[in-house]
């Protein structure tokens, strides 16, 4: 006969729900994407994936908490290119480090930003949208998810690269300013691309150029920043999962696993294509590939900031 050989409790790994913390309000880029991949990483695991979204000081307090969880794969978190990239160079205070306390799980997607405006800002192209800025800096409120989140980040840059200082306003995502510049309570903000690709398409915002090098596919009107004469405002964005640091290897293989096969399923793709991001290639999708990529983003955000700041 045959003794019963325990296995390792964790081998069963997941046995109950998996809780995903989003650290933005539900309804932005993150909370999108997350939706959509984690809805097929959860039938890949067999268990449900909770999405929690716990907003404050552009993410930064939710992956604070999501870095000092049991390191047991039940907690996961969603990180971005401010929470992971910019906020050490915004935060002097910071409680984590990007680079040091989190398993990287893998990267789901890198995210175009556009520039974008309430459907009657008075510009019709980025030339006549810079003009306005710099002519009516007090009177024009720019929209963001938080210091140190992507929309923040990029919109620094931008008004570094403009000089321009108007008021900022911090929402606790770009789901919750993306309806108000849609409402037309303020007046422009940057953004990843998977958020506001629907409302271009739809006419309820104004797009003043995508910060890429081509343009996008699925709102191809809307010219480049090199095209209209700002080259400087290149920046792209990346969404990624992350564990607690010290979450066993197996634990996090299983869910860099999940990870891969909702990237490579066609009705995933076909989503997430459409809202115009870009889906890395399995090379960029491993553990030891995120983690490279968040020391470059520390590395490359940290002197942009401190010098935009002046
Ligand atoms: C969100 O998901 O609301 C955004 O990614 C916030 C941000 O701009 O980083």
């Amino acid at each position: 006969a045959f003794a019963a050989i325990a296995l390792p409790a964790a081998a069963a790994f997941p046995e109950r729900p998996i809780t995903l913390i989003v650290p933005f309000a539900a309804g932005g880029p993150g909370d999108t994407v997350v939706r959509l991949v984690g809805g097929h990483m959860a039938r890949t695991l067999g268990q449900p994936i909770v999405v929690e979204n716990a907003a404050g000081a552009g993410g930064t307090s939710a992956i604070n908490r999501a870095a000092q969880a049991s390191a047991d794969g039940y907690t996961i978190v969603l990180g971005n290119m401010g929470t992971h990239g910019a906020a050490p160079a915004q935060y002097p205070d910071l409680q984590y480090d990007p680079a040091k306390d989190f398993a990287p799980i893998g990267l789901m997607v890198n995210t175009p930003i556009v520039i974008v405006a309430r459907a009657n800002f008075p510009a019709n192209n980025l030339r006549e949208f810079v003009d306005h800025v710099r002519k009516n800096q007090d009177k024009i409120v720019e929209a963001h998810a938080g210091v140190g989140s992507v929309s923040h980040t990029t919109c620094t840059l931008l008004q570094s690269i403009i000089g321009t200082k108007t008021a900022r306003v911090a929402y606790r995502g770009t789901g919750p300013s993306m309806n108000d510049l849609i409402a037309g309570h303020v007046d422009f903000g940057c953004d990843q691309i998977v958020n506001v690709a629907p409302h271009i398409q739809a006419g309820t915002l104004k797009a003043f150029g995508v910060a890429t090098a081509e343009r996008s596919a699925v709102i191809k009107d809307v010219p480049t920043t090199s095209e209209s004469g700002l080259p400087e405002f290149e920046v792209s964005a990346w969404i990624a999962l992350f564990a607690p640091k010290s979450t066993p290897k197996h634990v996090v293989g299983k869910l860099n696993d999940a990870l891969v096969k909702a990237l490579d399923d066609e009705g995933i793709r076909a989503r997430l294509l459409n809202l115009g991001s870009e889906i890395p290639d399995r090379a960029a999708r491993t553990p030891d590939a995120l983690q490279a990529l968040v020391v470059r983003e520390v590395a490359r955000w940290t002197p942009v900031l401190k010098s935009a700041a002046q």
